[in-house]
């Protein structure tokens, strides 16, 4: 696309005029706002840049290991790979009101992408993935409530606690244009067409305690239902789909014996802001063949449902 081309040229002589020769971080989660930004800031002053990849040990089946390989492996981007899964999971133990786990997981996220990016040492810049509706949402959010939604993903806090300077290529572009930027910096498709992916990650796809074992079984059930969804095609229909698994181990029967293990709830909705969404109208032989696969390969989950709820009066993520 020629204006994507132009766009990729002047923007990269803007970050060049911008920074100059001092040091850039950019926290790097995967997905499509962070994940083009730091390609454009790489194009633009190579290894100038460094990211930091934070592991929250709340990412899905595989997630770490795509990310990390595609960016330092695949585009020789300088990262980070910062594995604070322990530090994360021993201070959510025993946690299980919502906010609260957001707040710790934010706090802690503050914490540790500040340790890495002092080890790294002297970065004047703080790069971030902001698209235009959050300068507006910003914006409109002046003096109001302090907390939205995007104050995960845009690390938000971290640019005044760490007094650096922001570089926010992505700021004029609409959620498409950033997409047609990524596709136009060489992203692979399967990766600028993902999911949205919250910040807290598994942790509120995990009502009640989180646990080691129950994100295992999470991560386990989550693959499969995506699997599926890939197969029949549909993924792209679809704004987001995870599974989240529940607090309460109901009773089943498996070949001659009993089973008590956890129930869990498959989520997919149709959006096109995440602001309202409709549950997504799957057939009963989808539902049927993946309640039957999750059961099958997942010890600890013995029932599964479906979450027929829309958005109002239910929110997308279960907690
Ligand atoms: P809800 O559950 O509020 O979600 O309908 C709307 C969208 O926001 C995402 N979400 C979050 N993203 N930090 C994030 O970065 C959060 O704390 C958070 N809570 C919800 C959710 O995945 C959906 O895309």
């Amino acid at each position: 696309d020629w204006t994507m081309g132009a766009y990729r040229e002047q923007a990269v002589q803007a970050i060049r005029d911008q920074v100059g020769d001092a040091r850039v971080i950019c926290a790097l989660s995967g997905g499509v706002d962070s994940s083009v930004a730091a390609l454009l800031i790489h194009e633009a002053i190579g290894e100038q840049l460094t990211c930091v990849f934070v592991d929250h040990g709340l990412l899905r089946k595989n997630e770490a290991e795509e990310v990390v390989g595609m960016f330092r492996d695949h585009y020789n981007l300088p990262l980070v790979h910062a594995d604070e899964s322990d530090l994360f999971l021993s201070r959510l133990e025993g946690v299980s009101d919502p906010e609260q786990k957001r707040k710790i997981i934010g706090g802690l996220f503050i914490d540790v992408f500040d340790k890495h990016a002092g080890e790294i040492g002297g970065a004047e810049f703080l790069a971030q993935g902001t698209l235009y509706p959050d300068v507006i949402e910003s914006v409109s959010f002046a003096g109001g409530p302090s907390v939205t939604i995007k104050s995960h993903h845009n690390v938000g806090g971290l640019p005044e606690k760490m007094g650096m300077k922001l570089v926010e290529p992505l700021r004029e572009l609409f959620k498409d244009e950033v997409r047609a930027l990524g596709r136009e910096l060489g992203l692979p498709d399967r990766f600028i067409g993902r999911h949205p992916f919250p910040g807290p990650g598994l942790a509120i796809r995990c009502p009640g305690e989180i646990t080691r074992a129950k994100l295992d079984i999470l991560r386990e059930a989550d693959a499969i239902f995506i699997d599926q969804i890939r197969r029949h095609g549909l993924y792209d229909e679809i704004w987001q789909a995870f599974v989240a698994i529940l607090p309460v181990r109901t009773v089943g029967v498996m070949g001659d014996g009993r089973t008590y293990d956890y129930a869990c709830a498959l989520r997919a909705v149709t959006s096109v802001d995440g602001m309202t969404a409709d549950y997504y109208p799957f057939d009963h032989d989808f539902l049927g063949e993946t309640a039957t696969r999750i059961i099958n390969a997942v010890p600890g989950i013995n029932r599964v449902t479906y979450d027929i709820t829309s958005k109002p009066p239910g929110t997308i993520e279960w907690e």
